[in-house]
């Protein structure tokens, strides 16, 4: 007998944070002590983003100087912008996230310094460029012109100008940046975890993100939020609800948007986003998603004591924002990159190598033929 083989890492404690922590007294997501919900509530999304990386929040001469910083950083290179214009308009945008961060990587000055100072100078860099490379995605593969950044615009502000060439009335933006703030941190989840893999051989923050984008992609983990919406796209009309996901499990389908490994009650964040979920439906005149959401989230409560996850909410919300669906995952991409930021930071200032072990089951020794004989 060997030692126990814990897939997936499943309850395993790989190491310490300080960053966020899913609080059972409050039963609530914290980041760095705040519940995520009173964030919401009383902070916009730069404060939080602030908060993240520098520990605390930010009093407002601190908020002005780090909104300051963000605006300064938004421009692209030429060269950077040159590549967007080359990639495939097919692309996936996770996949042209994941590689103007990789470019980022090649043009910064400071790739190579590790040290807290650089790498906080470098994460506002790809915090503040990624959006802008996403927007000029977005307009170019519709054969529109790429808008450039304005730096009277709040992040999120910008982040609708750039992509639409306006900014929607202020609820949606306040339901938008309660999104990125409810996707900021998640402690050692699997993008976050990537991160901390690739930084703990003392690689740098541009691979470090380039890796967590990638892992983020897939569906198991942000790219839920797309599923969510291909899902809704499905079921079509709310009469449809029932039947679709009374069949869906019959078939032992897993059902995108729900289910969790921290929360098994459900996910903290979800009550805050579904609010929001519905301001925004009622603003867009559009309660067709919110009738499915409600039916579907029934069924899965009710027959398997299934609970949605972030998710599920902000799928159908993004939606009705006017975002294309491959978008959803972008946008999870721009908030975590303060929480991936963070916990580079953190593994590299307690750093030991992350080298987990393996029981072997393959074939016991054998001895080498020469080609011939084989
Ligand atoms: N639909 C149907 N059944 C489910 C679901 C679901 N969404 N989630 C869990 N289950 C079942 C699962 O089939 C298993 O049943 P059984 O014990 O009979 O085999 C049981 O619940 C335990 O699930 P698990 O997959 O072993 O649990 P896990 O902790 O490994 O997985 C999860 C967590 C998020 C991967 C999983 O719940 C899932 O696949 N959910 C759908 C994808 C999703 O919404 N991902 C977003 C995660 S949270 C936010 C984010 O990271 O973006």
């Amino acid at each position: 007998m060997g030692d126990e083989i814990k897939k997936g890492l499943m309850g395993v404690t790989v190491d310490e944070t300080s960053i966020s922590k899913v609080m059972p007294e409050i039963n609530s997501l914290t980041y760095r002590g705040y519940a995520a919900q009173d964030l919401c509530a009383k902070c916009k999304f730069e404060e939080v983003a602030y908060l993240i990386l520098n520990g605390d929040l930010p009093n407002s001469k601190e908020l002005k100087k780090f909104e300051r910083e963000e605006k300064k950083e938004r421009k692209l290179s030429k060269s950077l912008i040159n590549i967007i214009k080359q990639m495939p308009k097919k692309s996936h945008p996770m996949d042209v996230a994941r590689t103007a961060v990789s470019v980022m990587g090649l043009e910064d000055k400071e790739t190579t310094d590790n040290s807290q100072k650089a790498n906080l100078r470098k994460a506002m860099r790809i915090f503040s460029k990624t959006p802008v490379a996403l927007a000029a995605f977005y307009r170019l593969r519709k054969g529109k012109q790429i808008i450039s950044p304005k730096e009277k615009l709040s992040f999120a502000e910008n982040f609708f100008y750039m992509c639409f060439g306006r900014v929607p009335n202020k609820d949606i933006v306040k339901a938008f940046d309660v999104s990125l703030i409810l996707y900021a941190e998640h402690s050692f989840n699997v993008s976050t975890f990537t991160a901390r893999t690739i930084t703990s051989s003392l690689s740098d923050i541009h691979g470090a993100i380039t890796g967590a984008i990638a892992s983020l992609k897939g569906p198991l983990h942000g790219g839920a939020n797309e599923e969510v919406m291909h899902m809704m796209n499905k079921i079509k009309k709310p009469e449809n609800a029932l039947n679709w996901i009374n069949n869906a499990l019959d078939k032992k389908e897993v059902v995108m948007g729900f289910g969790h490994r921290v929360y098994k009650s459900g996910d903290s964040r979800v009550p805050t986003m579904r609010e929001y979920f519905g301001k925004v439906a009622k603003i867009k005149n559009d309660k067709k998603f919110e009738k499915i959401y409600d039916i579907v989230e029934k069924v899965m409560i009710d027959k398997k004591n299934i609970h949605p996850n972030v998710d599920y909410p902000t799928g159908p919300t993004y939606h009705l924002m006017g975002f294309d669906t491959d978008f959803f995952t972008p946008i999870f991409v721009i908030s975590r990159i303060t929480g991936w930021s963070a916990h580079i930071i953190e593994q590299h200032s307690t750093n030991k190598l992350i080298r987990p072990l393996a029981a072997y089951n393959g074939s016991q020794h054998r001895q080498v033929s020469s080609i011939e004989e084989r």
